[in-house]
């Protein structure tokens, strides 16, 4: 019976242990995860979402107090178009964070950062240009281009001098994502390193409607797998939603995987920025206490914790603090949603917001737990303890357990 650990992903001259966590943003793919990934021999990711709030917290920076001080004015303006981000901050939260992390890396795996095209930052070309190219220049392994079909993003990086030596892949749900990013960027005579084929079963943002739970990982995965072998195209495929055990892993790889791409599983880890408390939540759901809703800004379905307090929550719009899924013309959804709760309820000290949430406000402050299919298995991962309260698990716990299992069993970690 095979493992994971007899298949090795192979960049080049490299070879990695199959396991790629996916990125999670805001900064629950930490720094301290996605290395311990890196140091176990695979890939870990951090993500770029939100990184001067970020930096903040981790840097001692003051990116956020800047902002808010300088757009003060414009606080109870329903018009945010004026709020826009100092790109010298962008690239030096961008910098430290890529910096820093990679200055740390220990071991024979890489790090890669996960850079998301829906956070449209008032600027959507000139933030993420610069996004892109300070996370090469501060020295990432790779690139994983994430929620958008990122059409043009490859040209933002074409004349850097690592455009050709770094991993850059990209994340698609269909056959016809992957081929628009192909063709549109024929001319660069630059095909990706690697490609994630992400199913509806993942967390965060899903590229599919409310439909998605008529799609499925395998079909989706052998449909892109069959097209580049008729195309010629000798891409590595990682595909990525609901891969639970080693078994589940395994069964892609011997269908031509190159690696897996996994996260719910190390949701739960110490490491994750994920708070404790929240972990719990986490650990304690239920198949029936997980949703996937339109409540997302971004227009994409996100699934989450129907208990999450996201969920009609009411909150002011800080974008003059935050503003990350302002599109170019200074326009969020969310917006629109509170300020006609607020016209239909002048009086009312408190209201809540239904169909939209202020997802900056509250994927900073870790009250957004979105969250993968599978989640209602994380109970079968650990321990419970006496007080009914669930054992945290360490990320090589998590990580050796994918690697080395099989039948479908999960090791329990050692009892605290
Ligand atoms: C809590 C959470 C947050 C996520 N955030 C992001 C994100 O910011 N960007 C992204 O491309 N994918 C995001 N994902 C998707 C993962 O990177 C990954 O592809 C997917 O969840 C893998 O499926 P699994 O969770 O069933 O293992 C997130 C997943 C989870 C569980």
């Amino acid at each position: 019976m095979k493992r994971v650990d007899d298949f090795r992903l192979r960049f080049g001259e490299r070879e990695l242990v199959p396991i790629m966590i996916g990125g999670m943003g805001v900064d629950i793919s930490t720094a301290g995860l996605a290395l311990e990934a890196a140091r176990l021999g695979g890939i870990g990711h951090i993500s770029d979402a939100m990184l001067p709030t970020v930096t903040d917290r981790r840097y001692k920076t003051k990116f956020v107090k800047e902002k808010q001080k300088q757009y003060k004015l414009n606080v109870h303006k329903a018009d945010k178009s004026i709020v826009q981000f100092d790109l010298a901050q962008v690239a030096e939260a961008t910098r430290l964070h890529v910096g820093k992390t990679m200055e740390a890396k220990r071991g024979d795996g890489m790090i890669f950062v996960n850079c998301m095209e829906k956070l449209t930052m008032n600027a959507p070309r000139e933030t993420l240009c610069t996004r892109l190219r300070v996370a090469l220049d501060a020295g990432i392994d790779g690139i994983t281009l994430a929620a958008g079909l990122h059409l043009g993003s490859f040209a933002l990086m074409e004349d850097h001098p690592r455009f050709r030596d770094a991993r850059l892949g990209i994340i698609v749900s269909s056959l016809r994502a992957l081929q628009l990013f192909l063709r549109k960027n024929a001319r660069l005579n630059r095909l990706p390193d690697f490609i994630v084929v992400e199913g509806p079963l993942a967390g965060g943002h899903l590229g599919f409607g409310m439909d998605w739970a008529k799609y499925d990982l395998r079909t989706i995965f052998l449909e892109i797998r069959q097209f580049l072998q008729a195309e010629h195209l000798d891409i590595p495929l990682i595909p990525a939603g609901g891969i639970f055990t080693g078994s589940d892993a395994v069964d892609f790889l011997e269908s031509g995987a190159a690696a897996v791409q996994v996260a719910t599983r190390f949701t739960v880890a110490a490491e994750c920025g994920i708070p404790e408390k929240v972990q719990q939540e986490y650990f304690r759901a239920s198949e029936a206490d997980i949703e996937v809703n339109m409540l997302s800004p971004t227009g994409y379905p996100m699934r989450m914790l129907k208990n999450c307090p996201a969920i009609g929550s009411g909150i002011r719009p800080n974008c003059e603090a935050f503003g990350y899924l302002l599109d170019g013309n200074g326009k969020c959804a969310y917006i629109d949603a509170y300020n006609r709760e607020v016209a239909a309820h002048p009086d009312a000290k408190k209201i809540s917001v239904k169909d939209k949430t202020c997802l900056c406000t509250h994927m900073r402050n870790y009250d957004c737990w979105t969250c993968g299919h599978y989640t209602y298995r994380l109970k079968d991962t650990t321990h419970r303890n006496a007080d009914g309260t669930y054992q945290a698990l360490s990320a090589e716990h998590i990580f050796r357990d994918y690697q080395f299992s099989t039948d479908n069993k999960v090791a329990l970690p050692p009892q605290n």
